[in-house]
């Protein structure tokens, strides 16, 4: 498979990375850059566990082609605590056991940021409604979208 070059931001980290032309962004931040807390569950836009930020938006980084991001910043679960602590979310689900295995919780998170960052204090259903793509196979989702529901009241 040929490889092109592509310039994206990750987590305000400028990267020049060649990749596979086929390669998918979840594939571009596991195995080129090296960045795996983001997760592959189902590689097919079902699940919501590949989720990060890209150009400001949550999306399924198992759907979006590596080369389509070429200028494109992204901001991914190891953001969150790039200053070497918890961030907010991750420190709220901790505190309302809202995750078991962990294995959804990097995609919950950055979806829940994403909406964060345009609603800070969301009601219940708008919680609900923005985390309908992620799914938790373990943990059940009040407890969820009870530490998203803490975070947005402290940004009251
Ligand atoms: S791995 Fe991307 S949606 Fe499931
Ligand atoms: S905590 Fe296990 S799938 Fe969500």
């Amino acid at each position: 498979m040929n490889t092109r070059p592509i310039h994206l931001t990750v987590n305000n980290q400028g990267y020049e990375v060649l990749v596979p032309e086929d390669a998918t962004l979840l594939e571009l931040l596991r195995e080129e850059i090296g960045l795996t807390g983001t997760k592959e569950g189902c590689g097919a836009g079902e699940c919501g566990a590949c989720t990060v930020i890209l150009n400001g938006k949550p999306v399924n980084s198992c759907l979006v082609m590596a080369l389509e991001c070429e200028g494109a910043s992204v901001r991914t679960i190891e953001g969150e605590n790039a200053d070497g602590e918890l961030s907010d979310l991750q420190k709220a689900f901790i505190e309302h056991n809202a995750f078991q295995c962990g294995f959804c919780t990097p995609g919950m998170i950055m979806s829940a940021r994403a909406l964060l960052d345009t609603n800070p204090d969301p009601t219940h259903d708008e919680i609900k409604e923005a985390m309908e793509g992620n799914l938790c196979r373990c943990t059940g989702y009040e407890a969820i979208i009870a530490a998203i529901e803490a975070v947005g009241g402290i940004q009251k």
